[in-house]
Parts: structure tokens; sequence; C-alpha cells
């Protein structure tokens, strides 16, 4: 999302395409899931401490690099490495960065597919289908979900391969309050006809027994996902931001929206989940399930509202998508000066095969076991979303916090309060890197080993 002089032309564009960014599949799709399969109550109530304990400084902080660093990923690291008399090799949190980015475009774009595929299905309507059957059929062709991803990944290419600049801001300017009323119109079908106390019970109760490394290391998965943080996004971003736009400020803002949609979708789900008497465990077939059986029960409304649905998903997807997209674009196309088309050519070629092996674990590599991960799908998400996106969290922070804390300035960071400044700088230097590495391997213990302490 490259504005034409590099720079966006106002201040409001970075906080819609951040939110634009931030708000997709991740809040509306793996939010309401990833509760249900760690038990609701403690994993949303630990997401919520994430987001601000850590979720936000983090974020400020990749910002912070973009913003400072004035280029893509890994030159905007090596830039400051350089002024800061930093080892070049810093330059591996902006790759490593890259590298998560691509396997979470290469699975995104597998549900964004299938979001598109449901809005069409919902069109013609759901009439007396039974969910699961059309969830299972749906799933079960390799080429059927390869056609609809193949689209969403082909589209996005072409829009980051054009560069966008008024583009994105115009369409978020518009899509996302829709989004934003639809979800909380969801939430009031589901405040009247759904089960609304069972759900806030569920989602908000602390349930102590729940309390274990898998669950805490889920929690900060999703809420670094959810924010867009670990991906060279935010740099990306960050380094198109006007001079006089302040970090924190902006960045309070996307977070807060962010976060918003996340438990208004739960908010949503959930009453209809147990009302309909549905599995919450059901795991990333969750928000299908639900949503097919609400829009069945809403009749003529639902033939309406479902396609409304799905299709304004598909576009959170989409912005989301080229947000994914935007900083291996940008350093292909820097690194080996080649036009920005011919580098979301080779990106998307990438991320074509990646999403081959993603459909795969849905249907013909279904049973493939990766160690202790069920399939190619479940081990490519646990790869990017739990695994890298702490350790690329760890790298800014401690980048930020110990390399850089002498040219931190509050008119880039917008933190006048000397107490705050210092708050966010102690967090970036002790508690996120402590944490997130503690959290990183007592998770991969309990998940990939079976070895747990609590
Ligand atoms: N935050 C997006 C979501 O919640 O769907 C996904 C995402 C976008 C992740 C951009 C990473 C990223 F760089």
């Amino acid at each position: 999302m490259q504005a034409k002089s590099n720079q966006w032309n106002n201040n409001l564009a970075f906080l819609l395409a951040a939110t634009g960014s931030a708000v997709g599949l991740g809040n509306i799709w793996g939010f309401p899931y990833k509760a249900g399969e760690n038990g609701g109550g403690l994993f949303v109530l630990l997401y919520m401490f994430f987001v601000v304990v850590l979720g936000l400084p983090v974020f400020m902080a990749e910002v912070f690099i973009g913003k400072k660093g004035k280029a893509n990923p890994v030159s905007a690291v090596e830039n400051l490495a350089k002024s800061s008399n930093s080892s070049r090799s810093w330059n591996l949190v902006g790759y490593s960065g890259i590298l998560a980015s691509l396997l979470i475009a290469g699975y995104y774009a597998v549900i964004a597919g299938l979001v598109i595929n449901y809005g069409f299905i919902s069109l013609a309507g759901f009439g007396e289908l039974d969910p699961a059957v059309v969830y299972a059929t749906e799933v079960s062709s390799f080429w059927e979900m390869t056609f609809w991803f193949s689209l969403f990944l082909v589209g996005s290419g072409i829009v980051v391969g054009f560069g966008i600049d008024k583009g994105i801001e115009s369409a978020m300017r518009i899509l996302l309050p829709m989004l934003f009323v639809l979800v909380l119109l969801l939430v009031g079908y589901g405040a009247i006809k759904g089960d609304m106390p069972s759900a806030l019970n569920y989602l908000f109760s602390w349930k102590a027994d729940q309390f274990n490394a898998g669950t805490i290391q889920a929690a900060v998965g999703q809420a670094f996902f959810s924010l867009s943080i670990g991906m060279g996004t935010l740099m990306a971003f960050g380094s198109y931001m006007p001079k006089n736009q302040t970090v924190s400020k902006a960045s309070v803002i996307v977070v807060t929206a962010d976060t918003g949609v996340a438990l208004f979708a739960g908010l949503a789900i959930f009453p209809l989940v147990f009302f309909f008497a549905l599995d919450p465990t059901a795991g990333t077939e969750l928000v299908f399930k639900t949503m097919t059986t609400a829009f069945a029960e809403m009749g003529t409304l639902g033939q309406f509202i479902g396609p409304l649905f799905y299709f304004l998903l598909a576009v959170a997807a989409f912005s989301s998508m080229i947000s994914i997209l935007e900083p291996s674009v940008v350093f292909v196309s820097e690194k080996f000066s080649v036009s920005r088309f011919k580098a979301a050519f080779i990106i998307v070629v990438v991320c074509f095969f990646l999403s081959l092996v993603s459909v795969a674990g849905f249907n013909v590599w279904k049973d493939v076991t990766i160690g202790a991960l069920d399939n190619p799908f479940e081990a490519m998400k646990y790869l990017a979303d739990d695994f890298l996106l702490l350790l690329v969290g760890t790298g800014i922070s401690v980048f930020v916090g110990w390399r850089l804390e002498n040219t931190i300035n509050s008119d880039v960071m917008g933190l006048e309060n000397k107490f705050l400044l210092n708050l966010w700088v102690f967090v970036l230097k002790w508690v996120s890197p402590i944490s997130l590495l503690t959290i990183w391997t007592l998770g991969n213990l309990q998940i990939l080993f079976g070895i747990s302490f609590f």
C-alpha cells in the first residue's frame, strides 16, 4: 500500500489502512473459534490482557521502526541498526517477519476463498441444507477450494502490484463502518434470538482449570495476529506515515477498534452457538456452521444478510491480505530492483504453492499429521501465528528497547508524558521479551512435545 510519494496523504489514511489491515478474518473467524477451542473465559481475558500489556507496546514499536527507518521492513531495520551502531544481523527481525507474512498469506487466502464461496452459496439461500453437510462438501474439493483462493490471491496481488494509495482509503471509509454496523446488528440478533447469558458466561468467566501454557500462547498469538504485529506490515505502513502524525495516538485508535470488533464478533456468534446447541470447540469451521445455521433460520432476511455478511467479511479479509503482501512485495521490489508488479507476481506464485499445501490440509492431506499438529493447514497456522510471531515480537521489542532507546523522541511517539514514555521503553526492554520468550518456550513444549509444567 504505497502512497505515490511514499507517504500517506493525510492522518486518516494511516488509521484507515492500519484498521483495514488489523480487522479481518482474525477477528471474525479466528477469535471466536480460538476462544471456543480454548474453552472461552480464560482465553478471552488473557487475550484482552495481552492486547494491552504486550500488543499495544509492540504495535507502537513496530510502527516506530517503520516511521524512523522509512523503508521496507528489512531495510528499515538495517537503516536503524546502522545509525545506532548495531549489528546488521538485526535485519533477521525483518526477514523473519517476511517469512511469517508469506506463511500467513498462504493459509489466509484459503479461508478467504471459502468465505467468498459461502457468499455465493448464501446468495442462493441455504434452505433446508444441513450446515455440517455444506461445510464438509465445500472443503472436500481440492480444486474448488483452489479456484476460490486463487481468485482472492490473484486479486490481492494485482492491487498490491499497482500500489494503492487513494483506493484503499476510500474503500475503507465506507466498508469498515458497514462491517462494524453489521457485526453490531448480529450482536443484537444474537441477544434477541440466541442465548446471550450463556455466551457472556462462557466468554468472560474466569476458568482457572484452563490455565496452561498452550492457552496462554494461543492468547498472545491471537492478540499479535489480530493486531497485524510481527510481519512487517506495521513497519511498511509506519514508513508511509505523515511526519506530523504521532505513533502512540494512532496505535491506540487502531488497537481499540480491532479488539472491539473481535469481542463483538464473539458476542454475535456465541449466543447462536449455545441457542442452536452447536459445539463451541468445533475449531476452524465454527463460524461457517454457526452463521449458516443462523442465516437459514432467518428465512428471507437471511438471504439478504447472509451474502452481505460473507461479502463484507471477504472485503475485510482483502484489505488485510493486501497488507500482508505489501511488506514482501516492497522488499522484493527494492532489493532486486524490479517493478512492484513483477515483485507482486513472484510473491503471488510463492503464496500460491503455500496455499495449495494449506488446501490439501482440508482434504487430500487431511490426515497427514506433522509432529503433534493435525494437518498441513494447522501446521502452517501454528508455525506462523504461535511460533514465528512471538519471536519477531521479541526481536522488535529488544531492538527498539535496547538499541534505539536514544533515538526515541516524543515528536515521533507523541508520548509527552515522561512516565508513559519510560513505561513503554521498560515494557519493551524487560516485560515483553521475558514474558514472550517464556510463553513461547512453555507453549511449544506443551503443544509440540506434550510436556507441561502446570
Ligand atoms: N490482522 C489480520 C486479521 O486479524 O485478520 C491479519 C493480518 C494482517 C495479519 C496483516 C498480519 C498482517 F501483517
